[in-house]
């Protein structure tokens, strides 16, 4: 089979160890060709189509990014007819099946043109872990590592200046990210939009660590807003897909904290790079099955479904279910973290 692969939305570690899996699993079992669609969707808008071979894949499983790149693209966008875009590329370069590895919005993609006849299969990419498809994906392991390295130096500079520190992590609906590298780090005060604490309570949560002579840590998810957010506390633009462009809530928190506890604040905003460099070996294991588990999905005529981890068992599910079904943090994940407040 001619088969091609595209990465699609914000990039994630792990992405290059999927297609490297997808590759060898590809040529040795099935003697499959591969392909590229580059910047994800808009490879297959524009006939944007690259080959992949073995040798292309060499050393990918630990390099992060994407070798595809990848875009927010959407064949459907303002009403295109993104079935018949993606059905002449496909003609075009003989290619029998598509193997689309991104978010909710490209697995929706994903299973529209499933729906229309386009033998496509998903595999689930989100460093927010925010699919309740899947138990959890690539990329979120990494993602914590690396804002718990971030959030120990924090706490560090932090106790030097008796300074209370504020430190924003990605988590754009849920603050996955923000619950696990809070509790590695010890942090004092974790804000996620699942359970949004009150201004009083962050400030009471401050004022209890400083009391105790600690330098207070708060860790706040970029999509929380406190539960008595005054209006037009948070404003943001919106980007080209609607979206808005979150990043400011540690800026907007700082100098209300300082106001309020009297304690000297600063704000850190870790941002994209939670996304970049080397996956770590539990995503580079699981990006790997991933892949693997895509080609056999494909072969075994798994169209409209994607690849999925339960327990310690790659499966695969319909896309229907990864689709407006956000795995939010539970109230018992939640409970565990205030115990360790203050
Ligand atoms: O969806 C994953 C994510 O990393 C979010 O946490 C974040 O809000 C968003 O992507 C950032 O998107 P962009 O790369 O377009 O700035």
């Amino acid at each position: 089979m001619k088969i091609a692969m595209l990465t699609s939305g914000g990039d994630c570690p792990g992405l290059n160890a999927v297609i490297r899996a997808a590759v060898l699993r590809g040529d040795r079992t099935y003697e499959d060709e591969f392909v590229g669609f580059l910047d994800g969707w808009r490879g297959a808008i524009d006939d944007a189509v690259v080959p992949v071979p073995r040798r292309r894949v060499r050393g990918l499983a630990r390099l992060g990014g994407t070798i595809l790149g990848t875009s927010r693209a959407n064949p459907f966008h303002d009403d295109g007819d993104g079935v018949a875009l993606v059905r002449e590329t496909m003609e075009r370069h003989e290619i029998d099946a598509i193997i689309a590895i991104g978010g909710d919005g490209t697995l929706y993609t994903a299973n529209r043109l499933a729906t229309q006849g386009i033998p496509v299969v998903g595999v689930p990419k989100t460093v927010d872990n925010d699919l309740a498809a899947t138990d959890y994906t690539f990329g979120f392991d990494t993602a914590v590592e690396i804002a718990t390295e971030s959030l120990d130096r924090l706490r560090m500079t932090g106790e030097s200046h008796h300074r209370c520190m504020v430190a924003e992590v990605m988590g754009r609906s849920v603050g996955w990210i923000a619950l696990h590298s809070g509790m590695a780090s010890g942090a004092h005060v974790i804000c996620i939009p699942e359970f949004p604490l009150s201004i009083d309570e962050i400030c009471d949560y401050v004022q209890q660590t400083w009391d105790r002579k600690r330098a207070p840590l708060v860790v706040v998810a970029e999509g929380f807003t406190p539960r008595d957010a005054p209006p037009g506390f948070r404003d943001y633009e919106l980007d080209e897909f609607g979206r808005p462009r979150l990043g400011g809530i540690a800026q907007t928190l700082a100098p209300i904290i300082e106001e309020r506890v009297g304690i000297e604040t600063r704000a850190t905003v870790l941002g994209h790079i939670q996304r970049g460099g080397e996956p770590t070996g539990y995503d580079r294991v699981l990006a790997t099955r991933f892949g693997m588990a895509a080609v056999d999905l494909v072969h075994r005529q798994g169209a409209g479904r994607m690849v999925a981890l339960r327990g310690t068992a790659i499966v695969d599910v319909p896309l229907t279910e990864a689709i407006d079904n956000p795995k939010r943090v539970t109230r018992d994940r939640w409970d565990e973290a205030v115990t360790l407040f203050g």
